[in-house]
């Protein structure tokens, strides 16, 4: 069902902006102070030089953190000024923040239930979290060398806009850090939406391989966080969204109806 409705926003912007933003603004409802991280997480296929070291009270959400690890490791951060587009629970700007550390990161999300929730929860020098939407920032025209964005995009209404957006808001010569999935037909179009925007492709790497093995690993402690905190009613349902072992969704990565891409764009100087 989940998947349908995927399938189904594809084709009806108005639609997709609807469905998901009712969804978000549902589940930041969720008061559990421990869930910072909603995507789908990152495990390499072949263990490849160092293991990210992480402190333990981040090791639970150790999948999640290396999808933003791969995605914001593509450039150095460090002393920069950052936003992360989609924040959702925070967790994702929070590592950021801590591990690669921009002088500033400001987390934007269209619910502002996550960012009331994230303004509470992480609270660091430097990192702040807004309310706004992806598609109208409510930054100044080349105030930021670096934009990253971490399996938000597929909610929005249009994706030219939204990556017009980022053009506005990078100064010449910052990034766009982005991951996502689509069914492959709209992946295939994004090289052309990120190049019609001004962005030139700087890296690009298909993860669906590696998100699917991060959903295998993840698929127990997701499980029974879920059985822990969602009623029967609604299991079957987050079931799908969070992509457990055996639903649909799952599936969908494991047979290619979904695939996943990282890219890393740059403003033309
Ligand atoms: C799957 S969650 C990912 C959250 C976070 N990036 C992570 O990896 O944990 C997608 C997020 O995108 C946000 N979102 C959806 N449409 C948006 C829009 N038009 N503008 C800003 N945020 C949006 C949702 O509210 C939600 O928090």
């Amino acid at each position: 069902m989940l998947g349908l409705l995927v399938r189904l926003s594809e084709y009806s912007p108005a639609f997709r902006r609807f469905l998901w933003r009712r969804w978000y603004q549902y589940l930041a409802g969720y008061d559990v102070s421990y869930w910072h991280f909603m995507n789908y997480g990152y495990e390499p296929l072949e263990p490849s030089g160092e293991r990210l070291e992480l402190l333990p009270s981040d090791e639970p959400n150790r999948y999640s953190i290396q999808l933003y690890h791969q995605v914001a490791s593509a450039v150095e951060l460090r002393g920069l000024t950052i936003a992360e587009i989609g924040s959702g629970r925070g967790g994702g700007s929070s590592f950021v923040h801590r591990y690669h550390k921009p002088a500033s990161t400001t987390g934007l999300d269209f619910s502002a239930k996550a960012v009331r929730f994230c303004q509470r929860t992480h609270q660091l020098p430097g990192l702040s979290y807004v309310q706004g939407d992806a598609e109208r920032q409510p930054f100044e025209s080349a105030s930021l060398d670096a934009v990253l964005n971490v399996e938000s995009s597929h909610c929005y209404g249009s994706m030219p806009r939204f990556v017009g957006e980022v053009h506005r808001v990078l100064k010449p010569g910052g990034h766009f850090l982005f991951a996502d999935f689509r069914v492959p037909e709209v992946a295939a179009e994004l090289p052309r939406v990120f190049e019609q925007a001004g962005l030139e492709i700087v890296e690009h790497q298909e993860i669906t391989a590696e998100v699917l093995r991060a959903l295998s690993l993840d698929s127990e402690r997701k499980l029974k966080l879920l059985e822990q905190h969602v009623s029967s009613r609604w299991l079957p349902t987050f079931r799908r969204f969070a992509a457990i072992e055996g639903s649909d969704v799952f599936e969908h990565f494991t047979n290619g109806t979904f695939v996943y891409h990282r890219y890393a764009c740059r403003k033309p100087v």
